[in-house]
């Protein structure tokens, strides 16, 4: 497994560039399957979990043709209807292909995601709404098998606004006879750049990032190109980056509006933040002031920044407390930091985090995704040298994550295994 190697204590200054989102991405690299024709997609992250959905894309049958941040995708020779199981338990977020195959193809097998380092990440949801739509579901041998002669709108009340249900859902009905309509649906905006994406390709969804979704069956889709919009969770994490530090940072490419409750945190603990159309500029102070988060379904604090701000709070003047309500396990990543001088305390769902400036290098290893960024958040503020292990996951969701804190002026570099 790759390791991040990181030297703190420099005050990150500088500009960095926001890259596609890797959550609007994924589902829309999945709609590419419902046109059967060529799909042009720019500022699409050139992340190892787009990488994978290549992978499954190119099992089934299409053809991937990618240059840097821009791909092609032509679907019109798909001869599978089925999501390899190891590719499966590699992305959990792969079973957004389901409602892809099953809308366009009427047939499809995968398998259940299987747990993951944040949480059991059960899919009830996504097949309840499956069989509201006249989809039969069977399951056998560990294989999920969905068949349905037609897909039929519905009325579909979601009992969670889960992002993934709301996705597959939609994805599945597009192009079924007659209206679906989901209440309680997730409103992440990474769900209206599907929803923009699939209307560009002549869809008609109504309701786009409202909390009821209406989506009229068309009989077909065409090809088109998208532009992916900016990863608000990556610009997030720089904004976050700059604040540990003390520093003086500009991001540039973001959408402000996608991450309002974090710039509001972000001027409660004390940070200057100006908002220029697609650029944020952050002035932390010395050393920011503890505060309460608690995590929300959008346009709440979103759970993705969770690890990321409590590391922050990490080194605060004072005590906060941070409540995970999205996800049942989101705290492993805290064992890690508590080993580089962090004084954090899980109970239950709350972390209680005592601020301190004594934060030291240590050997720590990555438990996912956003909990791997989070150490390399505390690196940039830890006296000496820290090795983050496991970085594959980090690399999983964060587009050369070494050269743009290299080019806010971070001692960092990655050891690619
Ligand atoms: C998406 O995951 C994101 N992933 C996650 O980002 C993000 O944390 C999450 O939404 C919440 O915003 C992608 O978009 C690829 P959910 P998803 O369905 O769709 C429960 C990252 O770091 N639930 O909204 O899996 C579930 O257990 C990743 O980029 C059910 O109970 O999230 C969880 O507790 C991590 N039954 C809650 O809902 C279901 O059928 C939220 O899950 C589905 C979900």
């Amino acid at each position: 497994m790759s390791k991040f190697i990181i030297k703190g204590g420099k005050r990150l200054e500088g500009e960095v560039k926001i890259s596609g989102s890797k959550n609007a991405a994924l589902p829309i690299i999945a709609a590419t399957i419902l046109n059967s024709g060529k799909t042009t997609l720019y500022n699409v992250p050139n992340i190892k979990d787009v990488q994978t959905m290549y992978k499954i894309l190119k099992e089934i049958g299409a053809k991937v043709v990618q240059k840097n941040n821009k791909v092609i995708i032509d679907t019109s020779k798909i001869h599978r209807y089925e999501i390899p199981e190891e590719l499966m338990r590699k992305m959990r977020s792969s079973v957004i292909l389901a409602g892809a195959i099953i809308g366009k193809y009427k047939k499809a097998k995968f398998t259940y995601p299987g747990g993951c380092e944040i949480g059991s990440r059960p899919i009830d949801l996504h097949l309840k709404g499956f069989e509201k739509l006249g989809i039969s579901i069977k399951e056998e041998y560990g294989e999920i098998i969905c068949e349905a002669d037609k897909i039929v709108g519905t009325q579909i009340n979601l009992d969670f606004p889960s992002v993934g249900a709301t996705e597959n859902i939609i994805l599945a009905s597009c192009l079924g006879d007659g209206i679906t309509v989901i209440t309680n649906a997730a409103k992440e905006p990474e769900i209206e750049d599907l929803c923009k994406f699939l209307n560009k390709m002549g869809a008609k969804i109504k309701g786009i990032g409202t909390d009821r979704i209406e989506i009229n069956g068309v009989k077909a889709l065409k090809d088109v190109s998208y532009n992916i919009m900016p990863d608000r969770i990556e610009a997030g994490t720089y904004l976050i980056a700059g604040a540990i530090t003390g520093g003086n940072i500009r991001i540039v490419n973001a959408n402000p509006n996608h991450i309002e409750p974090i710039l509001n945190k972000l001027e409660e603990v004390n940070c200057k933040i100006n908002i220029e159309k697609s650029t944020i500029e952050l002035v932390a102070p010395k050393r920011v002031k503890s505060i309460d988060i608690k995590t929300m379904p959008y346009p709440g604090f979103p759970t993705d920044m969770q690890s990321v701000f409590a590391t922050l709070l990490t080194t605060a003047k004072g005590t906060s407390i941070v409540t995970e309500n999205i996800f049942e396990s989101r705290y492993k990543y805290i064992q890690e930091l508590n080993r580089m001088g962090a004084k954090i305390k899980v109970e239950g769902r709350n972390a209680i985090i005592k601020g301190t400036k004594k934060i030291q290098a240590a050997n720590v290893i990555a438990t996912d995704l956003r909990g791997g960024a989070a150490m390399v958040i505390e690196a940039l503020v830890a006296k000496g040298i820290t090795q983050i292990d496991n970085a594959d996951y980090i690399l999983r969701g964060y587009d050369n994550m070494e050269g743009k804190l290299r080019m806010l002026g971070a001692q960092i570099f990655l050891e690619l295994d």
